[in-house]
């Protein structure tokens, strides 16, 4: 890959994906597509922002038009996209936007790509390549037993997850019908520095600083796979150059924990090393999500066989990593927690 398309690169992974690469390949031209949404941050990639080896773009990936010309404009040969609305929450709330972002734009990129790629013959030309970074939510729950294989039947229950199977199932469709070279990747929940703090973590990490409740859903027991960030970024990283063409590679470490386990990791981590008043009394069950998936588990044997993948971060350095981030960029969270993420916070919590 040399000229690269990273829709949603000022959100939590695009961000870190784009720091990677720049920081590892010295010839990589990275254009970086994102609307700028409430989870886009532009901030992220201060460092990087007069780097030549990178352009910035503010579009929607629903527009079809301006996404045409930066392919002209850019030679490009490779598409990564993050973009997507990624909130569960959020997708209870407010499905359309998800719909719209996350299965229109997502088809909006692959028709482009398609018609920019064709080699005039009814093939591709070379060394192109789309990639779609998917998740694991799209297979459903697991009871207490078993792992999701990349063969697993999807079985999405929420609006996000079943717009993110919905563009799994176009992606995989242009490989079906034209042969377009594509990959699918679906990863475990991630963790570590830039997460908008609506997610758990950073989420908890927030409350704790500022001594608010900490809203557990339901008995706190759900199990989630925890991946950190930078292992997600090296996965892609390797599917993107060197995956089999129409591909599906499942990400994940088997490093499976409760909400209560992570949030009492949070906890016992800023009581240490902060602030000894924050203590369990803080958290507070409140109604559980709707259609609260239970458990999700990664079999991620077939990117370990096939590209030599592992997961270089256990979760016990990941998350010192991640909080010690944190506390290291109040003024990130000040600035992302102001404004509209007070008016979301009170409608999604208040009374629960
Ligand atoms: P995020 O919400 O932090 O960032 C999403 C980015 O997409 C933001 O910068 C936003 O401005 C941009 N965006 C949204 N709508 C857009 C549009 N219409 N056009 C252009 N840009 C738009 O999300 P994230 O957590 O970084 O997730 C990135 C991708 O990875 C998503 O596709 C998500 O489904 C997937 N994923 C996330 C996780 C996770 O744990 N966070 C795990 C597996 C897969
Ligand atoms: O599995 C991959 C997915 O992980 C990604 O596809 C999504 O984009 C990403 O948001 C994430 O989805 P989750 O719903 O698992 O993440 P979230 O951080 O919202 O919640 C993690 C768990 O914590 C989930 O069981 C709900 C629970 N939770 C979450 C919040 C925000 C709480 O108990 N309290 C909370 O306040």
């Amino acid at each position: 890959m040399r000229n690269v398309i990273v829709t949603g690169g000022a959100g939590f992974i695009g961000s870190n994906f784009i720091l990677y690469e720049l920081e590892k390949d010295p010839d990589i031209f990275i254009v970086n597509v994102d609307k700028l949404t409430y989870a886009g941050n532009l901030e992220n990639l201060k460092s990087v922002e007069n780097d030549p080896r990178y352009v910035f773009r503010q579009l929607d990936i629903c527009d079809a038009e301006e996404i045409a010309k930066l392919f002209d404009e850019y030679d490009i040969d490779t598409v990564i996209n993050f973009a997507a609305e990624s909130h569960v929450d959020r997708s209870i709330e407010d499905p359309m936007v998800f719909i719209r972002t996350n299965v229109l734009g997502t088809a909006t990129l692959l028709n482009i790509a398609k018609e920019k790629w064709s080699d005039g013959k009814g093939g591709f030309k070379e060394g192109v390549r789309y990639l779609q970074v998917s998740t694991d939510e799209v297979y459903g729950s697991l009871g207490p037993e078993g792992f999701f294989r990349e063969d697993t039947p999807l079985d999405p229950h929420s609006p996000y997850s079943a717009s993110k199977a919905s563009a799994d199932m176009i992606t995989k469709s242009y490989y079906d019908t034209f042969k377009m070279p594509i990959n699918i990747t679906r990863c475990s929940n991630n963790y570590g520095p830039y997460q908008f703090p609506e997610k758990l973590i950073p989420l908890m990490i927030n409350n704790c600083l500022n001594h608010k409740d900490l809203p557990v859903y339901g008995d706190g027991l759900q199990i989630r796979d925890w991946l950190y960030v930078e292992d997600h970024c090296k996965a892609i990283d390797l599917v993107v150059r060197n995956g089999v063409v129409g591909q599906v590679y499942n990400i994940g470490g088997h490093n499976e924990r409760t909400n209560l386990f992570i949030v009492n990791s949070v906890i016992s981590y800023i009581h240490d090393h902060k602030d000894e008043s924050v203590d369990d009394g803080l958290i507070k069950h409140v109604t559980d999500r709707k259609g609260h998936d239970r458990r999700y588990g990664i079999d991620p044997q077939k990117i370990k066989d096939a590209l030599g993948w592992y997961p270089e971060t256990p979760f016990e350095r990941g998350i010192v990593k991640t909080i010690e981030w944190y506390l290291n960029n109040e003024e990130w969270i000040e600035d992302v927690v102001s404004g509209e993420y007070q008016k979301y916070y009170e409608s999604m919590y208040d009374n629960r």
